[in-house]
């Protein structure tokens, strides 16, 4: 009796820490959005290790480098839910493609992944202007910036394949120029998301 009264005690001092500072539908809306990075970051382990045992070492490391990334995302989703007093929810994760045709599929893969993510994205900042919800849309504009990057890394990517071509040594040069190019798509976005004084 005593020992259930205390444990009465101790679970009703749990109380959430901050009061409820997003809509329902925000709610839903970004718990959406963390099953899609967690189901994000399983589809490009899944890639990264059809590369690796295919012998595409270059794009291993590019598509397990994405999956790090995707993880990231989903940690931002659960923190601002945390944050903003509402619970996330962590999601089960359904097992992703594992095989690919071709290496330049991968790529295609991955470029659709991100167009969708894309689209969720401009969905969440149409949700919290239609809301007014200021705090939401304003840390949204980051994930803005950071779909557009994705894109472009993927299209140049792609792009490579029809410049350089589809032969073994191509797809060689391809898979050992990934580092480089993800780092010179990454300069263009600081690039243009910091004003140069003059
Ligand atoms: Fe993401």
């Amino acid at each position: 009796m005593i020992l259930r009264s205390v444990s009465k005690n101790i679970h009703m001092s749990i109380i959430p820490r901050l009061s409820m500072r997003i809509s329902s539908q925000m709610t839903e809306a970004i718990n959406n959005q963390i099953a899609y990075e967690a189901s994000a970051v399983h589809a490009y382990i899944a890639i990264g290790s059809w590369c690796e045992r295919t012998g595409y070492d270059g794009s291993a490391a590019f598509f397990f480098e994405q999956a790090n990334e995707e993880h990231s995302h989903m940690l931002k989703f659960i923190h601002y839910l945390n944050n903003s007093g509402v619970e996330p929810i962590i999601p089960a994760i359904d097992k992703p493609q594992a095989n690919f045709d071709s290496l330049e599929s991968t790529f295609q893969a991955g470029l659709k992944s991100e167009q969708t993510v894309t689209g969720l994205i401009n969905n969440l900042v149409e949700i919290a202007e239609n809301e007014k919800d200021r705090a939401t849309y304003s840390f949204l504009q980051w994930f803005v910036s950071e779909q557009m990057e994705e894109e472009t890394l993927f299209e140049t990517i792609l792009q490579k394949f029809d410049i350089v071509g589809r032969d073994k040594l191509a797809l060689y040069q391809i898979d050992q120029s990934l580092t480089t190019i993800r780092s010179k798509v990454m300069t263009m976005g600081n690039d243009q998301q910091e004003p140069t004084a003059n």
